[in-house]
This record gives C-alpha cells, sequence and structure tokens, in this order.
C-alpha cells in the first residue's frame, strides 16, 4: 500500500483553518519548525503583517473569516487529506463570464504543503475539481498560475488563453462629453450579471472573485484600510461599473466591469479615460491596474504608462 491510498479530498470546514494555514506558508522561511509549528517569528507579527505577505491564508484568524465567507456564497473549498493530515487545499468558483471565458470553474487558490509536491496531489485534486465542474456542466477550469507552477498546468492539459499587462494611469483634467457618471454604494455591484460584463480592466482574478474580493471577503485590518469608490458610468446604450481601491500603505487601483455586445477599442478607451479623469477628480497621482495585452497599443500615452510588474496570464483546460 502507498502513500496516496490514504489520500481523500474532502470540503473545507472551519476547524480546518490552522492546518490550512500551515500548508500555506509552509514555503516561507522562518515561519514554520521541521515539526511544522509556528515559530516564535511568526507569533511575533501581527495579523495586517502576516496578511501583507501572502493574503488571509497566512493567520488562522483571517483564514477562518475568509473561509467563512467563501462557503456562505456556495463557493467550494477543499482539502486534501493524507494520512489524517491536511497536505492542500483549493478554493474554487463557478463563473460565467463573456467569451472566452464562459462557463468555468475558476481556481481562486491552490496550494500543497512544500514537503508534499511532486506526488500527484496536485493532480489529483485537479481530477477531483474537474469532476464537480462537469457536474455542473461547466465547460473549463480557468486559473491564473504562479509563475512556478505553469508546468504542472501544462502537464495537465491548460493552455494560456489570455494575457494582461499592468498599467498605470495618470490624472487627466478633461470631462469626457456625453458619458454619465454616478458614485453608487458597493452594494450597486450585486446588480453585476458576469455573465454580460466584460472584465478586462483590474482583471487579477475571474470576475466573481474580485466581486467577492471588493464586497465579500471584507477584514478589519486598520493599517491596510481599504476604501473602495464606486462609480456607474452611462453613454449610448453601454454601461459600466467602475471601482477604485484606495488603501494606507497600497497603491490606489481600478477595476471595471463593462457590458456591451461586443468589446471594441473605443469603448475600452472611453473607460480608460473617465478613469483618469476620476483620478484627477480625487486627487490621486496614479492608479495601477491591468489590461488585456491586445488593447495597449491603442491606449492613450498621455495618461496611460505600461508598469514594471509580472504580466497575468490565464490558463483554461477544456473539458470534454
Ligand atoms: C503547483 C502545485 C499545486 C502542484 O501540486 P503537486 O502536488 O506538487 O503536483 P503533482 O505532484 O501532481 O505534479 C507535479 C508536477 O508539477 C510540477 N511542479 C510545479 N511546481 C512544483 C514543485 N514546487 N514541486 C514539485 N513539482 C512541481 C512539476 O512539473 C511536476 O512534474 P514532475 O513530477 O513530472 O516533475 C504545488 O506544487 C504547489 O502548491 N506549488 C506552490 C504554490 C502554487 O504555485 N500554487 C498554484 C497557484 S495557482
Amino acid at each position: 500500500m502507498t502513500d496516496m491510498d490514504d489520500l481523500s479530498i474532502r470540503e473545507a470546514k472551519l476547524d480546518d483553518c490552522m492546518q490550512i494555514v500551515k500548508v500555506h506558508i509552509s514555503d516561507i522561511n522562518d515561519w514554520l519548525d521541521a515539526h511544522n509549528e509556528f515559530t516564535a517569528r511568526y507569533k511575533s507579527l501581527d495579523v495586517t503583517e502576516r496578511w501583507m505577505r501572502g493574503g488571509p491564508w497566512m493567520s488562522i484568524e483571517t483564514c477562518a473569516i475568509h473561509i467563512n465567507n467563501f462557503i456562505l456564497k456556495e463557493y467550494k473549498a477543499y482539502v486534501a487529506v493524507l494520512n489524517e493530515k491536511i497536505v492542500g487545499e483549493i478554493e474554487v468558483i463557478p463563473e460565467h463570464e463573456p467569451d472566452p471565458y464562459n462557463k468555468n470553474l475558476y481556481i481562486y487558490v491552490f496550494w500543497i504543503h512544500k514537503n508534499f509536491r511532486g506526488r500527484g496531489i496536485g493532480s489529483n485534486i485537479l481530477s477531483h475539481i474537474s469532476k464537480f465542474a462537469r457536474n455542473l456542466n461547466l465547460n473549463s477550469v480557468i486559473t491564473y498560475p504562479e509563475e512556478g507552477s505553469m508546468n504542472f498546468y501544462i502537464k495537465n492539459g491548460f493552455k494560456m488563453l489570455e494575457k494582461y499587462v499592468q498599467i498605470k494611469l495618470l490624472p487627466y483634467d478633461r470631462r469626457i462629453d456625453d458619458v454619465s457618471i454616478e458614485e453608487v454604494p458597493i452594494k450597486t455591484l450585486e446588480n453585476i450579471d458576469t455573465s454580460r460584463y466584460y472584465f478586462i480592466i483590474g482583471r487579477y482574478g475571474s470576475s466573481s472573485s474580485m466581486l467577492f474580493n471588493i464586497r465579500d471577503d471584507r477584514f478589519f485590518l486598520p493599517k491596510v484600510n481599504f476604501k473602495y469608490k464606486v462609480y456607474q458610468i452611462a453613454w449610448q446604450d453601454y454601461k459600466a461599473y467602475l471601482v477604485i481601491r484606495k488603501s494606507n500603505i497600497m497603491k490606489p487601483s481600478l477595476y471595471t466591469w463593462i457590458k456591451c455586445d461586443t468589446l471594441s477599442r473605443r469603448i475600452v478607451n472611453i473607460i480608460v479615460k473617465v478613469a483618469a479623469y476620476l483620478a484627477n477628480r480625487e486627487g490621486l497621482k496614479e492608479i495601477h491596474t491591468c489590461i488585456r495585452e491586445d488593447f495597449i497599443a491603442f491606449l492613450n500615452k498621455e495618461f496611460v504608462k505600461i508598469i514594471d510588474g509580472k504580466d497575468i496570464y490565464y490558463y483554461k483546460r477544456q473539458l470534454i
């Protein structure tokens, strides 16, 4: 009997949070000792300091809030259990977006404990969630892989789908004719039907995953202090939501959802111009975001600058 005979994959629960954290921090030197216990170094950091290193999975407190929010949305979190120990965790969101995404299962996060990689556990979890996706009649599994995991996904049948480039917008002081801009409460984002809105600016995750981050996955971290401003934009038959996130310690960032039949350069240009105009109105020196690579060449260089930063790739595995 091999190790893998004892591997099982089941839905995560709040009781699992301590072990889930240990999986996610297993790469960070000095945070776990040789017995997989939290070190003095880990204990000396506060929740915010750990969160800034890698998000809610870095502390039990934030992990529990996050897993709770995630499961309450009816999204799925699974753990891989080997000999009664949690060795991996995956979180997935059923998505429906305009093409080329369509109906897919989006991998929000996926981590195998450092000491248990390369034994087939990750591939096993992928088969498990692919089965789940097929049962929901979804067409594909999509992810935005960490740099070091590309080969793993390619081996498992994933192919590159789209590339996003990081940019910054500088303030632009001219109002755009015929465009109405209205600030609306954050809960207005609940009206977004993700199957009809293109999410191509600020796509640091799938459409629902970013809406989840903005609307639902909130943490009390005064040092970070995220503040969102939501604007509803309308012109002709088009509609868009534009979200600016401000923080005490991070650069302002931008996310937009655009409703139209087909995306065109003209529409994307207008939205980017509106965002730069809002940066000016809000007194922001710059706003960071990312945009689909093929639009870059057509944006106004006066207020759009490419910044040094990792490109973002989406990978897709078609399900048959
Ligand atoms: C990527 C990851 C989930 C794969 O899980 P896994 O259990 O190691 O994967 P498997 O054993 O099923 O497949 C191993 C293959 O993945 C690749 N791989 C990628 N990163 C690896 C790593 N750190 N260690 C071992 N294999 C790795 C190798 O190509 C390997 O193929 P090989 O055995 O023929 O050499 C896991 O390595 C991991 O958690 N990495 C760090 C976090 C991460 O990148 N997560 C993905 C975020 S989207």
